[in-house]
């Protein structure tokens, strides 16, 4: 979709749709009033109606509006003006511009309308509605050969100020919100493959596209190197497949001497749970338990893309968890880049195995901090479903920080405790851990895990195994991989550096 920022005067100009989004209350709002006198109160008689009313992500459309240029008009409701967010525009923009695609409207049109907001910041609204139509207009169809009907597809989008002196700020917002929604499209899409697909080798030839064409270095670790470093643990579980594993490194390092932020992405692409085999139903999701790692991956493309002042480290440590011949089995000791010994209790608790080498060899960066995401625990599932991000962690203002970027994204994080006293729940007879701590607080004692192999360094861990992955359309988020945690990840950054 070709997105263009043009002066002109919105209610004049010509199109194929016309979307104008509009709050509930009444009297109606500025576009509203406007566009309800040159219909010859045809709005108030929609509204007086009940077929719409303006309320949060309601959309109507309707044909030839006599009096406007345009040949439909799309009313998007925002709901109460008191309760707006950017998240929000972002959904409201998200519903509509599906709604779009489905009439079948090559082309259309919207005003950028002053005071839809006072708080936010007129660069940032635009960047949420390019978000919201570009993310949500998403598809994952590398792979359909028959269409059930000729693809349809919106060409073009034009935003219409009448105010010439907004168009380079326009510009700028449409420019950003292109660059984090291609950024999330490409992690959706390495989560959508499937592992026959998305292999370690795959992610690992992506970064290297990145390295290509981006100021960032790429390093990859084979087996051997691996070997060498004696990096038990990540092996233990690599040890099970026959696809090559990877340790996929990214460094975009455009500060001199500052140190960088680590970003680590648990990788996994398919998880049978080894010889702890999953039960069938729904493992074809497991394919999807890299997302941590596309998020890392995507991440560090879009702060390189809008070239971020920032110091990162991305670091994907990818392998399969299979079972076979090789695999590791319960009851199996390994012993971890640190030295730590972990009695393998369950061949699935395998994310915090390959975390342990990851989290320990990006010490060697001497990081600022160290954030992890991973597709980790069933158990936060269970206990925050699909609406926040589990966060773990050690340092107050780092989870605050996240915390802040999770409202503005939309992409919120809820934290539960990393208590000491959960640790004796992974303490092993014959090893110094194990690497699962029974049924309860399953969450919190793979985090207490992870934390086994952190020093001093602040660190966040984000359990995304809830919202990586979506059974039902939302908003902005078709069904299947959500492409969780770019969108947080940059916003943490740029919050970071207006600090
Ligand atoms: N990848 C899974 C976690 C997961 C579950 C991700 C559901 C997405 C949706 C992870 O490797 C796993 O299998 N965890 C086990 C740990 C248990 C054996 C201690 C789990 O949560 O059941
Ligand atoms: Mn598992
Ligand atoms: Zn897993």
């Amino acid at each position: 979709m070709d997105i263009k920022v043009k002066k002109g005067r919105w209610l004049q100009e010509p199109a194929d749709l016309l979307l104008v989004p509009v709050f509930e209350e009444k009297p109606f709002d500025a576009p509203l009033k406007a566009i309800d006198k040159l219909l010859k109160g045809k709005i108030s008689e929609i509204f007086d109606s009940g077929e719409f009313k303006g309320k949060a992500k309601e959309v109507f459309v309707f044909h030839a509006p006599g009096g406007l240029k345009a040949k439909r008009l799309l009313l998007a409701g925002l709901g109460e003006r008191k309760k707006f967010t950017l998240d929000l525009l972002r959904e409201t923009f998200g519903k509509s511009a599906a709604a779009i695609r489905k009439l079948g409207v090559k082309r259309f049109s919207s005003p950028l309308i002053e005071g839809l907001s006072k708080k936010d910041k007129f660069r940032d609204m635009v960047q949420s509605m390019v978000e919201g139509a570009m993310l949500g207009l998403y598809e994952f169809n590398f792979y359909k050969t028959e269409s059930e009907e000729e693809r349809k597809e919106i060409e073009a989008w034009t935003l219409i100020t009448d105010d010439g002196k907004k168009v380079s700020e326009a510009e700028k917002g449409v420019k950003i919100g292109r660059i984090i929604s291609e950024g999330v499209s490409l992690a959706r899409d390495l989560g959508n493959e499937p592992s026959n697909a998305a292999t370690p080798s795959r992610l690992a030839e992506e970064a290297k596209t990145i390295g290509n064409e981006f100021p960032v270095r790429v390093t990859i670790l084979e087996r051997q190197d691996m070997e060498e470093l004696k990096m038990g643990s990540f092996l233990g579980v690599a040890r099970g497949s026959e696809e090559p594993p990877k340790f996929i490194i990214l460094e975009y390092t455009p500060v001199k001497n500052a140190k960088p932020i680590a970003l680590v992405g648990k990788s996994v692409t398919f998880d049978s749970g080894g010889i702890s085999l999953k039960p069938a139903e729904k493992m074809e999701q497991m394919k999807g338990d890299m997302s941590g790692g596309a998020a890392v991956l995507s991440t560090i493309k879009v702060a390189a893309q809008l070239n971020l002042p920032v110091n990162l480290v991305g670091i994907l440590p990818a392998t399969e968890n299979l079972p076979s011949g090789t695999a590791i089995k319960p009851g199996d000791i390994l012993t971890s880049l640190s030295g730590k010994t972990i009695e393998v209790i369950n061949t699935d608790a395998e994310g915090r195995l390959i975390l342990a080498d990851a989290l320990t060899y990006v010490h060697r960066y001497k990081p600022e901090a160290i954030i992890d995401m991973a597709t980790l625990t069933g158990a936060v599932v269970i206990a925050l479903g699909g609406e926040a991000i589990g966060m773990l962690g050690t340092s107050d203002d780092l989870k605050e920080r996240l915390k802040k970027a999770g409202e503005k994204t939309g992409e919120r994080v809820w934290e539960l405790p990393l208590w000491e006293s959960y640790y004796p729940l992974i303490k092993s007879d014959v090893a110094d851990m194990k690497n699962t701590g029974g049924r309860s607080a399953g969450t919190i004692t793979a985090a207490v895990f992870l934390s086994k192999f952190i020093d001093d360094i602040p660190w966040v861990h984000l359990d995304i195994a809830g919202t990586a992955w979506f059974e039902t359309d939302r908003s902005y988020i078709p069904k299947g991989n959500a492409g969780t945690g770019v969108r947080l990840l940059i916003q943490f950054l740029i919050d970071s550096l207006r600090r």
